[in-house]
C-alpha cells in the first residue's frame, strides 16, 4: 500500500521507519510517531504551510488561530528562530497537544516556554500588529473571522481555507464562472488586498489535501484612507 500525506490516520512509531533521515521534516516527522496522536495530513499540511510563510515572513509573535494540536504554530518556530514566541488558541484543544507539545520540546528543548495554548475563542485573543497570524484549516466563516481579525490589527496573516459554505459564503457573484469555494477565495483574497494588503495566492500540494489554496497577506503602510 503507498503511504499517503492525506491519510488522517495517526502516525504512531510503526511508522518511524519511515522518516530515516536527519532532514528537519524527518525529525520532526519521528518526534510526531513517537507522540503517537497526530494524523498523518495534519504534519504535512503543517510543513507545508509553514515553510511557505516563512519565506516570506520573519519576526514576531506567531498566533496560530484554531490550532488544534498547535504544530503548525511549532514548525514556525522551528523553521526560523526570529519568532520569539508563539500562542495557540482554539475553543477545545485537544487533550494530546500537551503530548504533542511535550515531545517535540524533548526534542529541540529551546521551543521550552515559548508555546503556549490557550482554550478559548478567536475572538477574545489580542492580536498586534507585529504577529504573524496562522490558520489551518478553519472551517468556513471561521476564516474570514481570522482575517477580519489580523486585517483589523494590521497584522501579517495566513489562511488555508476549508469547509466552504456555499450557502452562506460570499462568492462576490462568480460562482457562475468558477467552483463555489474558490469563488468564496477569491473574494477573501480581494477583499484583504482593498484593505491594503499584499496578497500572495499560493497552494500546498493538492496530494496532502484537496483544501490546499493559500491565502498569504502583509500589510501596506500606511492604512489606506488613512492620513501619515
Ligand atoms: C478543522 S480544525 C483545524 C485544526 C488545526 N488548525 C489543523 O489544521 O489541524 C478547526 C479548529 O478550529 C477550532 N475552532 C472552531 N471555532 C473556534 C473559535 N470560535 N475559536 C477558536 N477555535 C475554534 C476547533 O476547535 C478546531 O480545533
Amino acid at each position: 500500500m503507498t503511504f499517503s500525506p492525506a491519510s488522517r490516520g495517526r502516525l504512531t512509531r510503526r511508522d518511524l521507519d519511515r522518516f530515516p533521515d536527519d532532514t528537519l521534516f524527518d525529525r520532526l516527522a519521528r518526534a510526531v510517531c513517537d507522540a503517537g496522536c497526530l494524523p498523518r495530513k495534519e504534519l504535512y499540511e503543517a510543513w507545508e504551510v509553514a515553510r511557505r510563510v516563512r519565506r516570506l515572513f520573519r519576526g514576531g509573535r506567531v498566533l496560530d488561530l484554531g490550532g488544534g494540536h498547535g504544530l503548525l504554530a511549532q514548525v514556525m518556530l522551528l523553521l526560523d528562530d526570529s519568532s520569539p514566541n508563539a500562542l495557540v488558541v482554539d475553543k477545545s484543544l485537544p487533550a494530546s497537544s500537551a503530548k504533542l507539545h511535550d515531545v517535540i520540546v524533548g526534542v529541540w528543548p529551546r521551543l521550552a516556554g515559548r508555546v503556549a495554548f490557550v482554550a478559548g475563542g478567536i475572538e477574545d485573543v489580542d492580536i498586534l500588529d507585529t504577529d504573524i497570524v496562522v490558520s489551518s484549516h478553519a472551517c468556513g466563516a471561521l476564516t474570514d473571522l481570522v482575517l477580519a481579525r489580523a486585517a483589523a490589527a494590521r497584522a501579517r496573516v495566513a489562511v488555508l481555507p476549508c469547509c466552504h459554505d456555499l450557502d452562506s459564503g460570499d462568492d462576490g457573484g462568480l460562482a457562475g464562472w468558477v467552483d463555489g469555494a474558490v469563488a468564496i477565495d477569491i473574494v477573501r483574497a480581494m477583499r484583504l488586498e482593498q484593505q491594503g494588503y499584499r496578497i500572495w495566492t499560493q497552494a500546498i500540494p493538492e496530494g496532502i489535501t484537496p483544501k490546499n489554496r493559500l491565502l498569504i497577506g502583509d500589510p501596506l503602510q500606511p492604512i489606506p484612507g488613512q492620513s501619515v
